[in-house]
């Protein structure tokens, strides 16, 4: 099972999905055009990527998400293609799509060389290439970074040895310098997405009680630091709280980078 199967990233795929139709206007599907979303989770942008007459395989590392997302797309009367794997290995022919697209989903590569590498191989040389990444400031970074410094202090050290940086999907520059190297000319705009609770406190709780990355980070951590963490993060969160009627609204910023083989 993959973390990523724990409790319930649907809810989380709600709030983004916003972004889907966002990315699939950069790609422009055609009909009938072969069409690869990775890291697809509950299958927001496979479903846009269908209805819009693309014939879409959806890849993802978790086995639970590809089954929500098969069921989703069945739903609506469509057949997809659906093959687990991982971000740095994609087991597909060499020019196999037309389009490769990927919510929130390509940032979470353990190999991010590799996996350009990887996507401009299995992209035709007529092909279009769409994903979004978080700008790496406000809530996202702040929550980040409270969560890295509750793991590092349970585990006495502020990163693991041997750990390399992450790459720095927030940095369109160096996203345009990772893409080059593999012949794909990428451009970079920034985009905003609301995300809307009834309240700060049910956003914070809906994290920690929910979402895949928090849980594995429970199990990690242990009940009483992460409960600790909670009462930690409820005053930021509420501290960027733009609504004043009780409820909760935050402007996330993110990058949309959309390409092509050069
Ligand atoms: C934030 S979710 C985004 C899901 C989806 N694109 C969406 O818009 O809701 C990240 C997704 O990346 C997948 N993922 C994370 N690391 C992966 C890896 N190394 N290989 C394949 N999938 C991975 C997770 O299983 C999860 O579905």
């Amino acid at each position: 099972m993959s973390h990523w199967d724990k409790g319930s990233y649907e809810v989380t795929a709600e709030q983004i999905a916003p972004a889907a139709p966002v990315v699939a206007d950069a790609v422009e599907p055609v009909s009938g055009q072969p069409a690869l979303d990775l890291a697809c989770g509950t299958g927001n942008e496979a479903l846009i990527l269908a209805r819009r007459g693309a014939e879409v395989t959806g890849f993802d590392g978790a086995p639970r998400l590809l089954s929500v997302a098969e069921e989703r797309l069945r739903e609506e009367g469509f057949e997809a293609q659906w093959v687990q794997g991982d971000l740095a290995e994609l087991p597909f022919a060499d020019d196999s799509f037309e389009i490769v697209t990927s919510v929130f989903g390509l940032i979470f590569t353990g190999n991010a060389p590799r996996s350009a590498e990887e996507i401009a191989r299995v992209l035709r040389p007529q092909g279009r290439l769409a994903f979004t990444s978080w700008v790496e400031d406000g809530l996202f970074k702040t929550m980040q970074d409270m969560s890295k410094a509750a793991v590092a202090e349970s585990f006495g050290q502020a990163t693991p040895e041997g750990a390399d940086a992450p790459f720095a999907w927030g940095d369109e520059v160096a996203i345009r310098e990772l893409f080059s190297e593999h012949g794909l000319m990428v451009q970079v705009e920034q985009r905003n997405l609301v995300i809307e609770e009834d309240s700060a406190l049910g956003l914070n709780d809906r994290w920690f009680d929910l979402h895949p990355i928090w849980l594995t980070m429970k199990d990690a951590i242990g009940e009483d630091s992460y409960e600790k963490l909670r009462e930690e993060t409820l005053p930021i969160v509420e501290g960027y709280n733009e609504a004043d009627d009780g409820s909760f609204r935050y402007t996330l910023k993110y990058l949309l980078s959309e390409g092509s083989p050069v």
